[in-house]
């Protein structure tokens, strides 16, 4: 292959169509016509629903986890979690993560305190931890990253000896397990996303897991201003209720979670095989866990060894219809939402700054063909191989 053939030099894209880069795994449709078919028989659409209830009950017999309360989305989710476990003053979390971890306390009033990650694992680094830990926080938010989790052990020991509660953002790590024992059954709560591109769509949705009787009852409470299981005194409630057409979905995409997850493993060994040995390509692993569900495919892209920079070659593949991305940019802590507070905060996060311009997702999930792992790792090692030239057809932008 020579450097006139890539797409952006003019040649025709390897893809006629773009290739997403999340889950968007879809049940069968005529299951879903019957599922819907008794909502619309039963005419009941939301409020806690017979749907919501089975999800709720599947869910914790999978995860093992005494209370599962499903949500509208994670992010609400969050705010929620916030409220009920009485969070005051700051909680310490990773900036390596969704905005929607760090906003979920601002709607709570909470300050958040951007911790640094592990540059080999990408999860927060827990001796990082312990320098920022004063009388104001009252919480530790981890967040179990790419398919892999945070050392929950040291976590619960630091939090615990510092008196803080503790618990997970935990939307990528749907069917993930630790030494054998499902994610969901740590801290005092963890949150889970249902969103189409994760591993368990709801189309959008989620759910918090407790095994905790006090606070799965104020969880109950805060989900609906209608109030709903046994009454619980909670100071705010909200709408974080899961429609019926959302857990019908669910319950689907539940019943093919295996295939599913055995397809995303099978996708990530492919790339793992087709990406070795490319200079300035590193494939991360999901650590932490002893069973993943793979749900990203996220490589650090070293530009002094690869010839280009992350950007650039985002730009290599865009144009040949691979929609790769950026996850997380610019990171939490340099957002317009959070970049004066942090100026404040006098905490340097050297590895989140280098992670948030090296790392890239490529795609994984139902609408990508196995084969056509093999398509992409080719052109990204041709890339590589032709990046002097590359550099040329890209612009200004400089590596
Ligand atoms: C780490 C993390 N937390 C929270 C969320 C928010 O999830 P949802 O879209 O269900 O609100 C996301 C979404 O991508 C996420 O990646």
């Amino acid at each position: 292959m020579t450097a006139t053939k890539f797409a952006v030099a003019g040649g025709q894209p390897a893809f006629d169509t773009q290739i997403p880069v999340g889950q968007l795994y879809f049940p069968n449709w005529e299951r879903y016509e019957a599922a819907v078919k008794g909502i619309f028989k039963r005419r009941y659409y939301t409020n806690q629903g017979p749907l919501v209830q089975e999800l709720e009950v599947q869910l914790q017999q999978m995860l093992g986890v005494k209370h599962v309360i499903c949500v509208v989305n994670a992010t609400v989710g969050l705010m929620m979690a916030a409220e009920a476990l009485e969070l005051r003053g700051k909680v310490i979390l990773p900036s390596f993560t969704f905005l929607a971890s760090a906003q979920s306390l601002s709607w709570a009033g909470l300050e958040p305190v951007f911790c640094d990650v592990n540059p080999v694992t990408h999860q927060i680094d827990v001796a990082k931890i312990k320098p920022l830990i004063t009388e104001s926080v009252s919480a530790i938010m981890a967040v179990n990253l790419w398919g892999g989790a945070s050392d929950v052990e040291a976590l619960r020991k630091l939090a615990d000896e510092a008196g803080k509660k503790l618990y997970f953002d935990s939307a990528h790590a749907f069917g993930c397990e630790i030494n054998g024992k499902r994610i969901g059954c740590f801290g005092e709560l963890e949150v889970m996303s249902f969103h189409a591109t994760k591993m368990l769509s709801a189309t959008e949705g989620g759910c918090i897991c407790t095994n905790d009787d006090a606070i799965a009852a104020k969880l109950r409470n805060i989900r609906s201003s209608y109030g709903a299981g046994a009454p619980a005194t909670v100071v705010k409630t909200s709408n974080g209720r899961m429609s019926e057409f959302q857990a019908a979905i669910a319950l689907l995409n539940l019943e093919d979670f295996e295939g599913n997850r055995t397809n995303n493993e099978n996708t990530f060994l492919k790339y793992q095989q087709h990406l070795a040995g490319i200079p300035g390509v590193r494939l991360i692993r999901p650590s932490g866990v002893s069973r993943s569900n793979y749900q990203y495919i996220v490589c650090e892209i070293n530009s002094d060894q690869f010839g280009l920079s992350r950007q650039q070659l985002l730009d290599v593949l865009k144009a040949e219809n691979i929609n790769a991305r950026r996850y997380f940019f610019p990171g939490v802590h340099k957002s317009i939402e959070f970049s004066s507070l942090y100026n404040q905060q006098n905490n340097p996060l050297p590895i989140t700054e280098s992670l948030c311009e090296t790392c890239l997702q490529l795609p994984v999930g139902a609408l990508l063909d196995i084969n056509d792992v093999e398509v992409i790792c080719d052109l990204i090692r041709n890339a590589q191989r032709h990046s002097a030239d590359l550099r040329n057809y890209l612009g200004s932008v400089s590596i």
